[in-house]
């Protein structure tokens, strides 16, 4: 072969291999099992490739590997914790059984290091989900323990290589690129914006190439894994169409300006038809834009139709408007808050007391929960609407356990869209009012997502019965 044909063949190939995202989906074993084991492993988070973090992740995997199952099927995982520390896994989103939710200390006992435990459920709705650690999710959700949970419509709507799937992360790095874990709850980060990281990767790697196809629709769906950190995302600057939220599809695509807040836990779903080849960067556009991704998109003579269809929306509970029973959800404490109004085990905190208890937030005065003491009860089918206000100078991105609600009412402007969600943004003053059908018996939590935030006072319970 001379040389001028093997430079040929290596530039074709290197083209035919253009960095794909690495495919990480799982299969089931013999058993119908999906198999997932939180282990450490090492791993190069920024792009040093031997400066090696140390990790915990599920199958050695980062993210953890991608759970793909159809909407309505039941779904069965067998988790094996290999870790030192007592851990769970909650599937975020879901409408689930509760004994499945997993939430140690609520819904189930923590799986204790060499244990396992069968989490066994139906996933009714279609959309781009998510599971993560539920114990000390502080410490062990920004070490690793976090990855896709993807149901898929009966009818996809794009073929699987053009449904892609993209969790965002931030981390806390060191000086030499690796993941510095002292940095964890400490309560300056706690009783501020919460574990920001500072650096971002998409699937565990950094600054990674995606590759698309022109003119062929692609379904982007978008996870934000991150601890703390609200990305501003503007899929306006890579000619995507918003779809959903929270795994929530609309009913016909959004084309959206400037960029959008994209709160740690929620999912944006996107389609996108790039018109020609080249690169195109995706950014965080918060201030200054910074690219942590590349979409590659590769030249392809046919092209598609102009529109797409978009997939059946999940059939929601619609929440009785005129018989809800309206609740306060205040949000306050924190930095440069009123600390001096939070009740903790039934003792207000002030002083020292706070430094000793390291709780800083609270909602409707108190901090933290009891077991005894849920937020509200509510009878099975009960609409409860949330009056939510950010008397606090962080956001707050606040998620529900169980259920999905509407966004009624930001700031007295009635959201016609009525979109659905589990976890809502919440801005410093934002007065956010919510709705849902309180249909899913058991125990759930309601806390923000921000999971210093949640650890330090921001989270309690309500019963369904
Ligand atoms: Cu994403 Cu309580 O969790
Ligand atoms: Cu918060």
């Amino acid at each position: 072969m001379n040389v001028n044909r093997r430079e040929a063949l290596k530039s074709a190939l290197a083209f035919a291999v253009v960095p794909l995202m690495p495919s990480f989906a799982l299969a089931k074993n013999d058993g119908g099992f999906f198999e997932l084991t939180a282990q450490t492993a090492r791993k190069p988070l920024h792009n040093v490739p031997d400066k090696l973090s140390e990790l915990w992740t599920y199958n050695g995997e980062l993210p953890g590997p991608k759970i793909t199952i159809t909407a309505g099927e039941r779904v069965k995982v067998r988790f094996k914790n290999m870790l030192d520390e007592p851990t769970s896994v909650h599937w975020h989103g879901i409408r689930i059984d509760n004994a499945m939710d997993g939430v140690a200390g609520l819904t189930q006992e923590p799986v204790m290091p060499g244990d396992v435990f069968d989490y066994d459920f139906i996933a009714p709705d279609a959309g781009t989900y998510w599971y993560h650690a539920h114990n000390m999710s502080w410490n062990q959700v920004p070490r690793g323990l976090a990855g896709p949970l993807i149901i898929q419509d009966k009818e996809p709507m794009v073929p699987d290589a053009q449904d892609i799937t993209m969790v965002l992360s931030d981390w806390i790095l060191d000086e030499n690129g690796q993941l510095n874990t002292a940095a964890f709850g400490s309560p300056g980060l706690f009783s501020h914006g919460g574990q920001l990281g500072n650096w971002l990767t998409v699937n565990g790697v950094s600054l990674p190439d995606i590759s698309l196809t022109a003119g062929k629709w692609h379904r982007l769906r978008l996870i934000n894994a991150s601890s703390a950190r609200v990305l501003d995302i503007d899929p306006s600057r890579f000619g995507a169409e918003l779809i959903g939220y929270d795994g929530q599809t609309f009913l016909k695509p959004v084309k959206t300006e400037g960029p959008l807040r994209f709160a740690p836990a929620q999912r944006m779903d996107l389609i996108v038809k790039p018109k020609e080849a080249g690169t195109v960067p995706f950014e965080m556009v918060t201030g200054k834009p910074f690219t942590f991704a590349n979409f590659i998109v590769l030249p392809n003579e046919s092209v598609e139709e102009n529109t797409i269809d978009l997939p059946q929306p999940n059939d929601l509970p619609l929440p009785e408007i005129s018989a809800a029973r309206l609740l306060p959800l205040v949000m306050v404490g924190g930095a440069m808050g009123q600390l001096d109004q939070l009740v903790y085990k039934g003792e207000e905190l002030s002083g020292s007391r706070f430094m000793e208890t390291k709780q800083f937030w609270g909602l409707n005065g108190v901090a933290g929960m009891e077991m005894d003491k849920p937020y509200f009860t509510a009878k099975r089918g009960e609409t409860i609407m949330l009056e939510s206000e950010n008397q606090t100078a962080w956001p707050h991105a606040m998620h529900i356990h169980g259920h999905h609600f509407q966004v009624l009412e930001i700031n007295g402007e009635v959201q016609e869209s009525h979109v659905w969600r589990d976890t809502f943004l919440a801005e410093r003053g934002d007065k956010v009012r919510i709705a849902f059908v309180a249909d899913n018996p058991g125990k759930w939590l309601i806390h923000c997502h921000m999971l210093g935030h949640a650890a330090s006072g921001m989270m309690n319970w309500f019963e369904v019965v």
